[in-house]
């Protein structure tokens, strides 16, 4: 899949603009808050209707406008769709090919982007919701089925946290509850171990070609069950927390407060890696979707926002060498250059593509 063409009204700094990508790597440039990501987050709102700077829709709108209009033709294979997302004060309207479309998830199945944003670097580092995000994203975006499963178990989260927070709690409701939710946990923590296997593959390869040398880089999934017999195992879990937990009001042990580590070398990245090795090895982890997807059709576009800043010429030429294996890529920087890409110059709220 990829994006030919876009079109954005009053979309972050544009009034107005109309542009035809490359199906492989397009660099938009230009200098410092000239309108380089907000190119970008167009293109990643495409696929989740969201983006990953704001929740706050309304930012996206150009100031001083009612609305904002992001307009999409999208090509796989020899299928061609428009998609088209209208933004107001009042909320979203998307339509497919001038239908109107309801469930976000039909466009994710159009649109698949991999994203690597400058809040990405410490991804080791952070607290564990933001790996957990990324999981829960990618997997999703994989499979229906974990899609629904997580959905399932954060509904039952909620009713848990909900029933513990009565003045009286009703303890036969909160175990009919508890039992649900580990019916539901089993299969989601197959998902991500698995997953997570398969990344490991990939991953150490990406990780070693742009560290320049082969290292050993791991990813350590930290279960929150870890015995095989996982039902009884989860209910004890459980029941060891619950005095706590009905103190509290909330649910201590669960998939939700899962989380993995990185090992570089056999040590973990987050206490012992270097900044830069921190960020190769975030950019290397938010390539891997690429990679993972075999069919061709379904291999997600690559949105790299900023991802050259403080690398090194030798790192940065390394880089480029990665982008260059992937399908269609859209990157932002102030000066790189990729040989045989196709360039967008940002400036004073308008974006042209280079000659
Ligand atoms: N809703 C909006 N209406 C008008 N202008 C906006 C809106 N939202 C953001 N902007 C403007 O967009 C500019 C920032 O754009 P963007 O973040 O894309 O810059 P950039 O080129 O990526 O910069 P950098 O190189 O620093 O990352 C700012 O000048 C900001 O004021
Ligand atoms: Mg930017």
């Amino acid at each position: 899949m990829i994006v030919t063409h876009l079109e954005l009204r009053n979309f972050r700094n544009y009034p107005s603009i109309d542009l035809d990508f490359d199906e492989k790597a397009n660099i938009v440039t230009g200098k410092n808050g000239s309108g380089k990501t907000n190119i970008v987050e167009a293109i990643y709102f495409l696929s989740l209707c969201k983006s990953w700077r704001t929740n706050e829709t309304r930012a996206l709108i150009r100031q001083g406008s009612s609305f904002a209009l992001i307009r999409a033709d999208v090509r796989e294979g020899e299928l061609h769709r428009r998609i088209e997302i209208q933004i107001t004060s009042q909320g979203k309207k998307i339509s497919l090919n001038g239908k109107p479309i309801r469930r976000l998830s039909e466009l994710s199945k159009i649109v698949n982007v991999a994203l690597f944003s400058p809040e990405d670097v410490n991804i080791f580092k952070d607290s564990p919701s933001s790996r957990r995000n990324f999981l829960d994203i990618s997997l999703s975006k994989q499979s229906p089925d974990y899609f629904s499963l997580i959905g399932k178990y954060n509904k039952l989260l909620q009713e848990r946290n909900a029933a513990m927070k009565n003045i009286n709690p009703d303890r036969t409701y909160l175990e009919v509850l508890t039992d649900q939710m580990i019916d539901v946990s089993e299969p989601i923590a197959h998902y991500r171990s698995v997953y997570l296997e398969g990344l490991n593959k990939i991953l150490s390869k990406l990780a070693s070609a742009l560290y320049g040398q082969s290292r050993t880089v791991l990813l350590v999934y930290k279960p929150f069950i870890r015995s095989a017999e996982f039902k009884p195992a989860a209910k004890k879990a459980y029941e060891r927390s619950l005095e706590s937990d009905l103190f509290h009001k909330t649910t201590s042990v669960g998939v939700h407060r899962e989380d993995f580590s990185l090992m570089l070398d056999g040590k973990d990245i987050s206490l012992y890696g270097s900044q830069g090795e921190n960020r190769l090895a975030a950019i290397a982890l938010k390539l891997t979707p690429f990679f993972l997807i075999e069919d061709g059709g379904r291999k997600p576009i690559t949105v790299l926002d900023d991802v050259y800043s403080e690398l090194d010429a030798i790192h940065a030429e390394r880089l480029t060498n990665l982008i260059k294996s992937l399908g269609q890529v859209f990157v932002t920087s102030a000066e790189v250059s990729i040989e045989g890409g196709t360039y967008i110059d940002v400036s004073q709220n308008i974006a042209t593509r280079r000659k």
